[in-house]
């Protein structure tokens, strides 16, 4: 029997579906999931924040920061409390794109060919270190996050829905790296930057981690179906966008282009950013609207966003590199001179 007919037959046989759960009821399981993972990453409620939106939008993560700062740990906390299939991949160099796709194997017995899935086909995964794997692999894995499926010998395999990809990258490291292509980064819907932990964190994370290695460690309190993910995003993805909120965002990335906010700053981009940029934002800070438990955007929403959702997809003019000029700088300036409403 195939896989899929089992899977089939599995359903049949299961219990019938419980009725979906009121919304309040949802979303009362969305924030346990949330307060799950802030309760085991101390000093990280950004980065918790963003793996919620990822998750609420169907949005894939960029994770920078340097070794050590609890990125596999957050990832992994997160598929804890998911009832969906999780895979980890290791980049290297000689990584190569069937590592990640799978490949297609002849079978003697049956005297046919048979598709082995690579950890792709899994409904979340953590790609370590993802500036590390050679362009080839890269461009599998940025093609699968837009298209959400993959072709391997001329064959297209869907992938799970939800699929969500969270990539982590080492800023320091730059010998023996493949920077991610400009040009794909904006695959992500958010680019996310996590910072050292201040003192009083830090003594936390001692307490935290020294309990754990004592078996103190504490589970998720709620483990979501893939099923109340999918109601989920479509409760976040109805909250509501006023006509002059939608006004603010295409201003806001407006200033990218245009002279018309702030001369200054947009003489510092090279590329600015698309209306993919803008469309990101607009769903990111839905997400966060419904995290926040309104059922509307505010501008709040959108400025404390607008960095990681737009400045890895502009490019600065080399000068303004070489001045030390920054694109979350330059997206953070906009937010402070763009009027919201
Ligand atoms: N903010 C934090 N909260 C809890 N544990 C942390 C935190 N920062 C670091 N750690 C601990 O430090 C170690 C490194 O974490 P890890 O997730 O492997 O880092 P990274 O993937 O960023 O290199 C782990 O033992 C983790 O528990
Ligand atoms: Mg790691």
């Amino acid at each position: 029997m195939s896989g899929a007919a089992l899977a089939e037959r599995g359903a049949a046989l299961a219990e019938p579906p419980a009725t979906a759960p009121a919304d309040g009821a949802l979303r009362a399981r969305i924030l346990a999931l949330r307060d799950g993972l802030e309760h085991g990453l101390i000093g990280c409620s950004g980065l918790v924040e963003r793996l919620m939106i990822g998750l609420l939008t169907g949005g894939h993560l960029l994770i920078e920061g340097a070794p050590g700062l609890a990125k596999t740990r957050a990832v992994k906390r997160l598929a804890d409390g998911l009832d969906g299939s999780f895979a980890r991949v290791q980049c290297t160099p000689d990584l190569m794109p069937a590592d990640l796709t799978g490949t297609t194997v002849w079978r003697q017995d049956s005297g046919s060919f048979e598709f082995l899935p690579g950890p792709l086909f899994h409904s979340l995964i953590l790609v370590d270190e993802v500036n590390r794997a050679p362009p080839k692999v890269q461009s599998a894995l940025l093609e699968s996050m837009a298209e959400g499926q993959i072709t391997v010998a001329g064959h297209t395999h869907p992938l799970p829905d939800p699929f969500m990809v969270v990539a982590t990258q080492n800023p320091i490291e730059h010998a023996g790296t493949f920077p991610l292509p400009e040009a794909q980064l904006d695959r992500f819907l958010l680019h996310v930057v996590v910072e050292m932990p201040d003192e009083a964190s830090e003594r936390a994370i001692l307490d935290l981690v020294e309990g754990e290695l004592n078996h103190h460690a504490e589970a998720m309190p709620v483990r979501l179906t893939l099923d109340e993910v999918r109601a989920a995003r479509e409760a976040a993805l109805s909250v509501y966008v006023s006509p002059a909120l939608k006004d603010y965002l295409v201003r806001l990335v407006a200033g990218t282009r245009s002279d018309a906010a702030a001369p200054d700053l947009r003489a510092a981009i090279e590329h600015p950013a698309s209306p993919r940029g803008t469309l990101a934002l607009m769903v990111a800070g839905k997400a966060r609207a419904y995290l926040h438990g309104r059922d509307h955007v505010v501008p709040e929403d959108i400025a404390a966003l607008a960095s990681d959702a737009l400045a890895h997809r502009i490019g600065l003019t080399w000068r303004a590199a070489a001045e030390g000029k920054t694109a979350r700088g330059i997206i953070g300036g906009l937010v402070q001179r763009v009027r919201a409403l």
